[in-house]
């Protein structure tokens, strides 16, 4: 498995699996748990999910697909802005770890922004990392300005990373984001990486990985996969698509099909505010 750096000193899977969605409907929810264990046998065992996902339905579904192997997975969730006081935060990560059976997050992040002074999340983040309840913190869908005042504040700069819409059709981040993070070490987590499964319609994106005997996810995947400092987070509630996405991380793109891949999705011409699902 290839792995990213994070907070400087740790090294996870560059390529995990999202959760949204997951654990909401119950005659799905054994092959939901068997895809997880999947992901987790093949070294995918950064597992991303939040107290919003089916209102806690994801994070008591991995519960019980972690269970007996809590020290395999680097899980990761996030809380609501509205709980991101110091008092929100304590009582959202203590429900998150009850519904996930567990006694620490490895990351803990902040959804999105909302009204809360980013001082007093890193104030209630640092309280949850010293209860030893959190080990690391980071943020969501926080563009380039909120990432440069959030690394201004005291014990901002501690931030792990920062998860966002990025893919072959939402390249964005390309224009500042992404190498603003870079040069700080900071990796991001790229979200939605086949677009809700919508870039899997593309018609020259199918005949461009039919050329290299892939799957159109496998080449959208693998594009991201080839950065540095990306995690990547796709979602798959079937083990045949857990399986397929792991292979991505087998799927060489040489020169030319990069450049094919610009000409499908071309990078951005200037600065555009971060996009979000
Ligand atoms: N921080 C945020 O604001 C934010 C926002 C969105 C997402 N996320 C995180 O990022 C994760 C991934 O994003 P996402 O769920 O929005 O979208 P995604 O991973 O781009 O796409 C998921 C969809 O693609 C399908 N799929 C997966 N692998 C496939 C394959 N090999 N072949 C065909 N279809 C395949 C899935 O179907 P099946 O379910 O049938 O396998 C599902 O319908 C989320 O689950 C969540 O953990 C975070």
């Amino acid at each position: 498995m290839k792995q990213v750096r994070i907070a400087g000193k740790e090294w996870v899977p560059a390529l995990g699996m999202g959760t949204w969605m997951i654990g909401e409907d119950r005659s799905r929810r054994a092959e939901e748990i068997a895809t997880l264990q999947r992901g987790i046998d093949l070294g995918m065992t950064l597992i991303d999910t939040a107290e919003m996902y089916g209102d806690g339905a994801s994070e008591r579904l991995i519960g019980e697909a972690i269970k007996g192997r809590r020290e395999q997975v680097f899980l990761v969730s996030k809380f609501y802005p509205h709980n991101a006081t110091v008092r929100g935060a304590r009582v959202a990560c203590e429900d998150s770890l009850r519904r996930l059976e567990v006694d620490c997050l490895d990351l803990y992040l902040l959804h999105w922004r909302g009204n809360v002074p980013l001082e007093e999340t890193v104030e209630a983040v640092e309280k949850l990392q010293a209860q030893g309840k959190i080990r690391h913190w980071g943020v969501s869908n926080l563009d380039t300005d909120d990432m440069r005042e959030l690394d201004g504040l005291p014990g901002g700069a501690a931030v792990a990373a920062n998860q966002v819409l990025y893919n072959l059709s939402r390249r964005g981040v390309e224009w500042e984001l992404l190498p603003w993070c870079a040069e700080r070490d900071i990796p991001l987590m790229a979200y939605s990486p086949i677009e809700q499964a919508r870039l899997l319609r593309h018609p020259e994106l199918r005949a461009l990985a039919a050329q290299h005997g892939a799957t159109p996810a496998q080449l959208a995947l693998a594009w991201l996969l080839r950065r540095e400092q990306v995690i990547v987070i796709p979602k798959a509630s079937t083990r045949a698509h857990v399986e397929e996405n792991f292979a991505a991380l087998q799927c060489p793109l040489d020169d030319a099909t990069l450049a094919e891949l610009d000409r499908l999705f071309p990078p951005p011409r200037r600065a555009t505010p971060l996009e979000m699902l």
